[in-house]
């Protein structure tokens, strides 16, 4: 691949018009969300799509994401729904992600969703990107900012770190509110959990008025790109820690003795907006990483399933 220069944009209203330039161009601009920074290319464009599979080394398997501003841009797109509706209604924008069957003439590029006939949609909630989808007035395609099977970016600077070189440009707007990924729900069927992530499955469920199933490792296509190893630091992760062996360094939760603590008050969504900054932290330093039992409620679901796959044995 060309070397690129990237350049270094902020959220003023001239660079938010240089990024959207760029993403029409075929262009590809990291930005950020509530959730994670994305690095987003035009949906409708195979070659800026291709081109993010590229700057990734992400395998072609797994489909993106198209971020849209508004409900309205989303239905352009998907066959709507009412359980959709009743979703899109209480959280909206906010990270949560729709799979959806695709509507005929969605003008979508296949490689957005690797061949599938349904589309993963969300309404970010973050002023920045939000701003950056109304001037680009078009369905964005978006995974996270980091070469495939890295650590998440919260940061430009984690973005920087994984794609200096690879992208266009980075818009800079401070680190992000949430720091997990958006929740899934696939809804082309009976409604499923593909993904835990920012939103807790609770709130959905109530939302629908029911419980809704769980994608499991190993079911087939439903959720594509669930790779075990898919949060991986350079440097060994061990869970449920309660002592630490040899030269581990502490990723703590609550009140315990640590190296560094993703909430010392035992506050899941402040630990959920720590956690891919602490891995990047704690990766710096070379020792392998310990972290303490997190409970698996709430968001501490989403935790622990991103804990695991950073856990996992590589190239699983
Ligand atoms: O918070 C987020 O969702 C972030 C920010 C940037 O918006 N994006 C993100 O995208 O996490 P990515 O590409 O890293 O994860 C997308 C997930 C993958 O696990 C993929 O398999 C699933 O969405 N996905 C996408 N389209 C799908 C589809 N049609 N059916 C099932 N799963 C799908
Ligand atoms: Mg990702």
């Amino acid at each position: 691949m060309n070397r690129k220069d990237t350049s270094y944009l902020t959220a003023r209203p001239a660079d938010i018009v240089t990024a959207a330039d760029l993403l029409r161009a075929g262009e590809l601009v990291a930005f950020p969300t509530e959730t994670v920074y994305g690095l987003g290319g035009d949906a409708r464009n195979d070659e800026a799509v291709a081109g993010i599979y590229t700057a990734k080394g992400r395998p072609s398997f797994n489909p993106l994401i198209a971020h849209v501003p508004s409900v309205e841009a989303a239905k352009r797109h998907v066959v709507w729904t009412d359980e959709a509706d009743r979703l899109a209604q209480a959280f909206w924008p906010g990270p949560l992600t729709l799979v959806l069957p695709l509507k005929p003439d969605h003008g979508i590029s296949p490689l957005v969703t690797a061949g599938l006939d349904t589309l993963a949609v969300r309404v970010p909630a973050h002023d920045t990107a939000r701003a950056l989808l109304a001037e680009f007035d078009g369905p964005v395609a978006a995974p996270s900012a980091n070469p495939s099977g890295r650590i998440s970016p919260t940061t430009a600077a984690h973005v920087r770190a994984g794609l200096d070189g690879r992208i266009a440009a980075v818009l800079d707007d401070g680190p992000c509110g949430v720091g997990l990924e958006s929740t899934i729900v696939g809804l082309a069927g009976t409604p499923t959990l593909l993904r835990p992530g920012g939103l807790s499955a609770d709130m959905v469920e109530a939302c629908l008025g029911q419980s809704i199933g769980t994608y499991k490792q190993g079911d087939a296509l439903s959720a594509p790109g669930q790779l075990l190893s898919h949060y991986a630091p350079e440097s060994s992760v061990r869970l449920n820690v309660e002592t630490p062996v040899g030269d581990e360094i502490v990723l703590g939760f609550g009140n315990v003795p640590c190296d560094l603590n993703l909430s010392a008050a035992g506050d899941l969504t402040e630990a959920a907006a720590n956690l891919f900054s602490a891995l990047h932290q704690l990766d710096g330093t070379g020792r392998p990483i310990a972290v303490s039992p997190i409970p698996e409620k709430g968001l501490g679901l989403a935790i622990n399933d991103r804990l695991r796959r950073a856990a996992a044995p590589r190239g699983a």
